[in-house]
């Protein structure tokens, strides 16, 4: 039997719960327990996080952009700028991002990887870059960071197949899944913007601290800048209203930050029922 939207939002909520070491075993069997009869048992230990990489000397980064790289940075953003104006619909600004040049990353990676989910759904999800999985696929969060921002998603009622559009701030693998480097970010920047005018969200969840901190243009991280709302304004004037989330790959080493997590998206959800979208 097909699931409804709400059997499907329950199963999502019930998943999500039970990874954050909230107890939702059935009371009695084949009945459902409501979310907020939940028994709640202390979360086992976290596991230690791993232990972050040293960071690399200032100075000694190895630089990403290709020796003697013939054009400057400026102009290659002009040309993201020119590109993204001249596309009038997502489509057409998906075959542009994928025929420009203008990253040093795009010829160390497999894929461009531009977006998945609902063209003009109400919730634009962006993230910051695709990892392994998606540069295999060449779609967004279908890694295992994918896979629980999902469920993340499914628990206030959002689906990538319905009402959600999903996207990042870089298109390009960076090697060795480091972060994108400022001057990746700004190259793509001119694409995300038009994006975000043409699918003209409703809200808009930013995944992380690299993509809120480019987004807001912020060196405020993601443990200050989550659980309160900020607003999102591309140049051409559309205004969203972002909330910035935990990066479903941090919640992943850090299963302990779940619960936080939570909160931000009953946050999230709120704000959606304020706005009128339904699940
Ligand atoms: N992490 C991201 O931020 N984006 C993806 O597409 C995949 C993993």
């Amino acid at each position: 039997m097909p699931q409804s939207v709400t059997d499907k939002a329950l199963q999502s909520l019930t998943e999500w719960w039970s990874d954050m070491g909230v107890d939702v075993a059935d009371p009695m069997p084949g009945t459902r327990q409501a979310p907020g009869a939940a028994r709640v048992t202390p979360p086992m230990a976290a596991p230690a996080a791993p232990a972050a990489p040293a960071p690399a000397p200032t100075g000694t980064t190895p630089s990403r952009r290709r020796p003697g790289r013939p054009r400057p940075l400026e102009d290659w953003i002009e040309d993201a700028r020119r590109l993204s104006a001249a596309a009038t619909d997502m489509a057409s600004l998906k075959t542009a991002i994928e025929g420009f040049e203008g990253s040093p990353l795009k010829s160390l990676c497999e894929k461009t990887v531009v977006c998945d989910g609902v063209v003009g759904a109400p919730v634009m999800v962006i993230g910051e870059g695709p990892g392994a999985e998606e540069d295999r696929q060449g779609l967004p969060f279908v890694g295992p960071a994918g896979q629980l921002l999902d469920k993340m998603l499914g628990a206030i009622g959002l689906d990538r197949t319905t009402n959600v559009f999903i996207t990042n701030v870089n298109y390009w693998r960076p090697p060795g899944n480091l972060n994108p480097d400022p001057d990746e970010l700004a190259v793509c920047r001119p694409f995300l913007d038009r994006m975000v005018d043409l699918g003209a969200p409703k809200l808009i969840l930013a995944m992380g601290g690299v993509a809120a901190k480019s987004l807001l243009d912020t060196r405020t991280g993601i443990m200050r800048l989550r659980g309160q709302e900020a607003v999102f304004q591309t140049p051409a004037g559309t205004t969203a209203p972002l909330i910035p989330l935990f990066h479903p790959a941090y919640l992943l080493r850090r299963p302990q930050d779940k619960s936080r997590s939570w909160r931000d998206l009953l946050l999230a959800r709120a704000r959606l029922d304020a706005l009128g979208v339904a699940t």
